[in-house]
């Protein structure tokens, strides 16, 4: 499915059609064993390979989740038949606090040399003064931006046993299931002029809204195949009622929706779309935007997945490695610093973030979805950690767990997952 070289198009599609070793770091992870499927692999897919990864374990709570979810990254190579060697980085505040910076160049360099980048969380509230000069987010943007990873896909799924976690009615969650592609290295984020600066009426402030068609028009054409490859329905979200970069960016994606006659597409501004996300979200299939908007949409969404702790993403880039796309995956929470260090955080989305990787990035699909199965399994077990125990009010059944018990009960459901479907003589894990 993700053969080097094969158009950006068909990886895309490919990767959409999907959702839903041991080792230390800088040691190489052997095999286990050698996959024995009867099914062949995705063309890309490198039986016995090991896989180079920085993680980038991050502030808060990112050590913690990050952790498990190398715990079922492992396992699922143990299963499948292929291993990581794991390069730690240090980004961040902890890069901050360790060498005055939060993002080295020759850290920069490997996230871009490794074959994808596992990446927690960061920021700190001892940089939230305004005035900070040197802020732990900076790394992030400079990570997404100098690694040209310009789309960020974030799925929107609500898992049937946490649909009364949701503040929303759970009638209107039936069939909830979107993609948010998000642009990330354009907008606010990071125009120019951006900054503060005394003016004849006291302080003035500007930030940028920037972009280039080019720009708008590769998030844009990803969307469109990414929604072929699902109920091939677009949304396209904008303010071009007010700005002139949301004007441009309808203009464009009118321009490419005739190279995709089978994909219906609508427009609808972001404060309707807001609405319409709490109001009717199941009608949404892939939505596309800008990258502001898709910071503040992706959140509002996560409300109905039950808690921010459930949502993974990945944030590609143009740019092919040996197995798929070069991509840095990610949770869409961040380092929830009150939580930090008590082995509470949720570690879900950092786990599906991994099965995001998989399937982007390292051309191993069916353990993507070995793994989604698995967190669903898990969820279906009873396994609650406290932010979803939370949300619906301790129920009978409710095993509450802490982060790496919700990750040793995925490990144990991936595990117990590729026995069944070895028993069964199907395809997939451990045969
Ligand atoms: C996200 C986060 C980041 C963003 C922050 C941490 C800079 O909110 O990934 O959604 O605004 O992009
Ligand atoms: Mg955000």
């Amino acid at each position: 499915m993700t053969t080097p070289g094969q158009p950006l198009d068909s990886v895309a599609a490919a990767a959409s059609r999907g959702q839903g070793g041991s080792s230390t770091e800088g040691e190489r992870t052997s095999n286990v064993r050698e996959p024995r499927s009867a099914d062949p692999t995705p063309a890309s897919a490198d039986p016995g390979a090991t896989y180079r990864l920085v993680v980038v374990p991050g502030d808060g709570i990112g050590p913690e989740v990050i952790a498990g979810g190398r715990r079922v990254l492992e396992a699922a190579g143990r299963l499948f038949g292929f291993g990581f060697e794991w390069q730690k980085v240090l980004i961040g505040g902890v890069a901050i606090d360790a060498y005055g910076m939060p993002l080295r160049d020759e850290d920069m360099a490997a996230c871009a040399a490794a074959d994808a980048v596992y990446f927690g969380a960061i920021g700190d509230p001892r940089y939230d003064d305004p005035k900070a000069k040197v802020r732990p987010e900076q790394a992030l943007l400079a990570l997404r931006k100098g690694l040209g990873l310009y789309a960020n896909l974030r799925p929107v799924t609500v898992q049937p046993v946490l649909r009364g976690s949701s503040p929303v009615r759970e009638s209107l969650l039936e069939g909830v299931d979107m993609l948010i592609v998000r642009e990330l290295t354009g907008g606010l984020y990071f125009g120019k002029p951006s900054g503060q600066s005394d003016g004849p009426n006291g302080r003035e402030v500007v930030d940028t809204l920037f972009y280039t068609e080019g720009e708008i028009r590769r998030v844009v054409k990803l969307a469109f195949e990414l929604a072929r490859g699902r109920r091939k329905k677009l949304t396209s979200v904008d303010k071009a009622n007010v700005l002139s970069s949301s004007r441009l960016w309808r203009t464009i994606v009118e321009e490419v929706k005739p190279e995709y006659p089978d994909i219906t597409v609508e427009h609808r501004l972001v404060d309707a779309c807001a609405m319409t996300l709490i109001q009717r979200p199941a009608v949404f299939d892939v939505i596309v935007t800008e990258n502001l908007f898709g910071d503040i949409l992706s959140d509002e969404a996560s409300v109905l997945a039950g808690s921010l702790g459930m949502l993974p993403s990945a944030s590609i880039c143009e740019r092919r490695t040996a197995y798929g796309l070069h991509g840095l995956y990610e949770p869409i929470h961040g380092s929830a610093p009150d939580i930090a260090g008590k082995d509470v955080a949720n570690p879900l989305a950092t786990i599906l973030s991994g099965a995001m990787m998989l399937r982007w990035s390292l051309g191993q699909p069916a353990a993507a979805e070995a793994i989604e199965k698995a967190v669903a399994d898990a969820l279906a077990g009873g396994y609650r950690t406290p932010d979803l125990v939370a949300a619906t009010g301790e129920q009978p059944g409710d095993k509450k767990v802490g982060t790496q018990a919700m990750a040793d009960a995925v490990v144990a459901a991936l595990e117990a997952g590729a026995v069944s479907a070895a028993g069964a003589g199907t395809k997939g894990a451990a045969q």
